[in-house]
């Protein structure tokens, strides 16, 4: 059988990729995923909104399919995620006959009940989840996100979903997920809460770098001071969203300049920016047991959906195979294996 990359990499962490549905009911990019991964994210369909759209509905048929798929052809599942601020009904915050805010208590027994039924579901199949995402805020005079969780629950949110994820699945490994993780600012605030988490003896396994990075930034010097950082924690790491955006931010409804997001020069970059990435994260390998890409070719990337580079599309990995649609790969991961 050939190579893939999770071969290259078995003894450095896992490589994982994040996955739809239609990723996985055949065809190239189903076999692109079998060859190349040993670890699948849904991308979305785990998320509260497509779970748990309204108080007393339980959608399982998408999640469900991708664990079917994972347990099939033994790749590990990561769950993605158990909290966020995006992607939740906003019924969630609301009281269904008032429609003003509920309290701190009905919040955080809505969120104990939809966090118990997750895990519960998934146990044996899913090893880890980010069970925060996104909480902290990217100015940095501001700690927290004023998200409605914030809002109504104070710090105690946080806490709570880890210690009610460990409860409903005392095995599975606990992760608090962010971008921006290396700037110096918020990489700081990264590390103060969890540092607090694992004083108050919070059941939490690790920290998730996304890693939505650009070919420009952030510096391999703040790379690897957040991971030193982060590690010197004493906890696990892993890389959850990983792409790197060949081009830089244009205006909305400019016509995007799909030819140089793929020419031969604009992939050399990304494949030497790739290579710097996958250096840092070899160094690394004691703490960091997982890396995943975020989508398995720029043919679906969110960065194509919302039009917001040059290219649109010219921004994950496409590890081998899989062209985009717009044109060649933008370049495979170095194989770097022993
Ligand atoms: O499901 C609806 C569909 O019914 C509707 O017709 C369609 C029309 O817009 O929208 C569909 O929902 C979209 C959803 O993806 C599923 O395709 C949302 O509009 C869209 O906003 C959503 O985007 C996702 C985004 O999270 C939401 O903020 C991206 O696919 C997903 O890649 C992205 O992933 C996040 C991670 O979870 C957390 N970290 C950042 C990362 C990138 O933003």
């Amino acid at each position: 059988v050939e190579k893939g990359l999770k071969d290259y990499y078995k003894d450095y962490f896992k490589i994982g990729v994040a996955v739809n549905v239609r990723n996985t009911g055949g065809g190239d990019e189903t076999e692109l995923i079998k060859k190349e991964f040993n670890s699948i994210t849904p991308e979305n369909d785990m998320k509260m909104v497509s779970v748990h759209p309204s108080e007393h509905v339980w959608n399982w048929t998408n999640a469900d399919k991708i664990a079917d798929f994972a347990v099939k052809n033994g790749i590990k599942l990561r769950g993605h995620n158990l909290l966020w601020h995006s992607q939740v009904g906003a019924w969630m915050f609301k009281d269904s006959l008032t429609g003003q805010n509920v309290s701190k208590e009905v919040l955080l027994q809505r969120l104990k009940t939809h966090i118990t039924t997750v895990v519960n579901r998934y146990k044996g199949k899913i090893y880890a989840w980010d069970v925060v995402n996104e909480a902290i805020d990217d100015k940095p005079e501001v700690f927290m996100r004023n998200s409605l969780w914030y809002q109504i629950a104070g710090d105690d949110f946080i806490p709570a979903a880890f210690t009610y994820a460990h409860a409903a699945d005392p095995n599975v490994e606990l992760y608090y997920n962010d971008y921006n993780e290396s700037n110096p600012s918020k990489r700081d605030k990264i590390y103060k809460l969890v540092q607090s988490l694992l004083e108050k003896k919070i059941p939490i396994t690790g920290i998730g770098l996304q890693c939505h990075w650009k070919i420009e930034s952030p510096s391999t010097d703040d790379i690897r001071a957040a991971f030193a950082k982060y590690a010197s924690l004493g906890v696990k790491l892993q890389v959850t969203e990983l792409d790197i955006t060949a081009r830089q931010q244009r205006p909305r409804g400019e016509t995007p300049d799909t030819a140089a997001a793929y020419s031969p020069e604009m992939s050399e970059r990304q494949t030497k920016r790739y290579k710097e990435v996958f250096e840092i994260f070899r160094e690394n390998k004691k703490a960091l047991n997982s890396v995943t890409f975020w989508n398995v070719s720029d043919r679906g990337s969110w960065l194509d959906g919302r039009n917001m580079f040059a290219g649109g599309a010219a921004a994950t990995a496409a590890p081998a195979g899989a062209p985009p649609a717009g044109g060649p790969p933008a370049g495979a991961p170095p194989a770097g294996g022993p």
